[in-house]
C-alpha cells in the first residue's frame, strides 16, 4: 500500500524555531522611526510589544529554543501530517507528486495558532494582562482568542467589518474562547472614528484594524498589541511548519522541487518555505513560490519601498513590497490576503530573486479549490485556494515541459466557516477582479516622498 500520510511522533516535534536573518545573503534594511528617519530601537516598540518578543524580532541567533509551555500546547495538534494528494494528482493527470502540510488540523482551523500560542505565552511571562489585535478573515482573531484563554489573558479583536459581516461564525468562535470582537472601523478609537467620519460605510481593511488595535493597546499599560503576520518573530514561530516538513521528507527520502504557499502578510508561506530557503541559500536547487490575489498584488505589482504597516501610520516604516498604506483592497472572500504590504523577510527574498511571486484571480482560485474539495474531500480556506491554483499551474507546466516534479505546499487552513464564499462562487456571484495600473498609481501616492530602501 502506498503511503499517503507522513507522521512525526510527538517526541519528534522540533524543539527550536529557525531564524533566517543570519543566513540572509545580503543584509536587510532596518525598520525606520517615522519621526527621526533613523532605525528603530527596541525601546521605541516597548509600549506596543513585550520586550521578550521585541528581542526575538531583532535576534541574530539562528536557532531559538521553543519554551516547554509552548511545546505542550503545540502538541494538541502538532506535528501536523505531511500528506500526499493522490486524488488531486489523478485529477490533474500531470507528472507531479503533490505533498501538502495540513495546517487545517489545529482547533481554530489554520496555521495561525503556531504564533498565537507563543505570543500569548511571552506576553503572560512579561506580566501583560490583555492583548489587543486585528483580524481579517477571522482566523487570526480566533487563534489568538484561544491562545489568550489558554494562558489566562484577556483578548480584544478588531475584525475587518466586511469579514465581520461575511463570517459571523468566526466572531462566535472568538466569543466562545472568551474574547471580545469589535467590527472595524469602530467608534472605539480615534483612528476608527476618523475613517467612519469620511466613509460611514467603510468595509474596513487590515491596515485600519491594525491602527485601531495598536491605539487600544498603547492606551492601556497592562495591554500590548499582537500581530498575526508580517513581523520577523511571527515568521520565526511559523517555521515549525517547514522544520517538520523537512524531517518528514527525510523520512521518505524525497525532496521537493517546488515549495509554495499563499501570501497575505507572508507568515504561512514563510513558515513552510524558510527552512527550504536556507537550503537554497546553501546551494540546493529548489523553486520557492508565493501566491497572492490579483486584487491585492503586493509582491507582483507593488514597489519595494518604505511604508507604514497600518493605515493611521502608527507603526515604524517597514522595508517591503507595498501598495500604499491607504490602499483598501476589494472585498474578496480571501480576507486574510487583503493586506497592502508584505513581510519584510519575504519582501527581501523576492527582491534578491530567491523567492518568486505569482498573482491569481479569485475565479481561478475557487475553481482550483473546488477541484481540491471534490477530489481530496477537505474544503480549503479561500486564502489556501490561491496556493492550490498555483499548484494547478505548476502541474500544467510540468506536463508541458514533460518534467517530473515534486511539489510541496502549505494547506494553510480549512474553509468550513467560509462556506458562504463557496456559495457565492457556485451561484455565479463572484466576478474576476484585478487592479488597474491607474488604481495602483493612485494608491501609491500615499508613500511619495518616503525614504527609499
Ligand atoms: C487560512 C489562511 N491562510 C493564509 C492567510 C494569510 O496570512 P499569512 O500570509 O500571514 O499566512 C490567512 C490569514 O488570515 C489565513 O487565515
Amino acid at each position: 500500500m502506498e503511503q499517503v500520510k507522513v507522521i512525526l511522533a510527538d517526541n519528534e516535534i522540533p524543539r527550536q524555531w529557525y531564524n533566517i536573518l543570519p543566513d540572509m545573503p545580503t543584509p536587510m534594511h532596518p525598520p525606520l522611526h517615522p519621526g527621526t528617519g533613523k532605525p528603530v530601537e527596541p525601546q521605541d516598540l516597548a509600549a506596543v510589544f513585550p520586550m521578550n518578543l521585541i528581542e526575538q524580532e531583532v535576534s541574530t541567533q539562528s536557532w531559538i529554543d521553543i519554551p516547554e509551555a509552548v511545546l505542550e500546547k503545540y502538541l494538541l495538534w502538532r506535528p501536523t501530517p505531511l500528506c500526499r494528494a493522490r486524488n488531486f494528482e489523478k485529477l490533474l493527470d500531470a507528472p507531479v507528486k503533490i505533498y501538502y502540510k495540513n495546517e487545517g488540523v489545529s482547533a481554530p482551523g489554520s496555521h495561525k495558532p503556531n504564533t498565537a500560542i507563543p505570543q500569548a505565552y511571552y506576553n503572560k511571562v512579561f506580566g501583560i494582562r490583555r492583548i489587543s489585535t486585528e483580524t481579517g478573515a477571522g482566523q487570526w482573531g480566533s487563534a489568538l482568542s484561544m491562545a489568550c484563554r489558554m494562558f489566562g489573558l484577556q483578548c480584544r479583536v478588531f475584525m475587518v467589518r466586511i469579514s465581520y459581516d461575511q463570517k459571523p461564525y468566526r466572531r462566535m468562535m472568538m466569543s466562545t474562547w472568551g474574547a471580545e470582537c469589535i467590527p472595524s472601523p469602530s467608534d472605539f478609537t480615534r483612528a476608527g472614528r476618523r475613517i467612519l467620519s469620511d466613509d460611514p460605510e467603510s468595509p474596513g481593511s487590515l491596515g485600519i484594524a491594525i491602527s485601531e488595535a495598536i491605539e487600544d493597546a498603547v492606551g492601556d499599560e497592562n495591554a500590548r498589541y499582537s500581530l498575526g503576520s508580517v513581523l520577523n518573530h511571527v515568521l520565526l514561530h511559523q517555521t515549525i511548519i517547514g522544520l517538520e516538513a523537512h524531517r518528514q521528507f527525510e523520512k521518505i527520502g524525497e525532496y521537493p522541487d517546488v515549495v509554495m504557499g499563499c501570501a497575505g502578510g507572508g507568515s504561512n508561506f514563510a513558515g513552510l518555505s524558510l527552512p527550504f530557503v536556507r537550503d537554497k541559500i546553501h546551494g540546493r536547487e529548489v523553486s520557492i513560490i508565493a501566491a497572492e490575489p490579483a486584487s491585492c498584488p503586493t509582491l507582483t505589482r507593488g514597489p519595494f519601498a518604505y511604508d507604514f504597516g497600518d493605515t493611521a501610520m502608527t507603526t515604524p516604516l517597514l522595508p517591503m513590497y507595498t501598495l500604499g498604506h491607504g490602499f483598501i483592497p476589494a472585498s474578496i472572500h480571501a480576507g486574510g490576503l487583503r493586506y497592502h504590504g508584505m513581510a519584510p523577510i519575504v519582501s527581501h527574498l523576492v527582491k534578491e530573486g530567491i523567492v518568486q511571486a505569482q498573482a491569481y484571480d479569485q475565479i481561478e482560485t475557487f475553481t482550483a479549490g473546488l477541484k481540491w474539495a471534490q477530489s481530496e474531500g477537505f474544503i480549503p480556506a479561500p486564502e489556501t485556494n490561491h496556493v492550490i491554483a498555483a499548484v494547478v499551474r505548476e502541474a500544467e507546466l510540468a506536463r508541458q515541459e514533460g518534467k517530473e516534479k515534486v511539489i510541496l505546499f502549505n494547506w494553510s487552513g480549512h474553509g468550513i466557516i467560509d462556506l458562504p464564499a463557496y456559495d457565492a462562487f457556485l451561484s455565479g456571484k463572484l466576478t474576476q477582479h484585478a487592479l488597474t495600473d491607474e488604481e495602483i498609481r493612485e494608491a501609491l501616492k500615499s508613500i511619495e516622498g518616503y525614504p527609499k530602501p
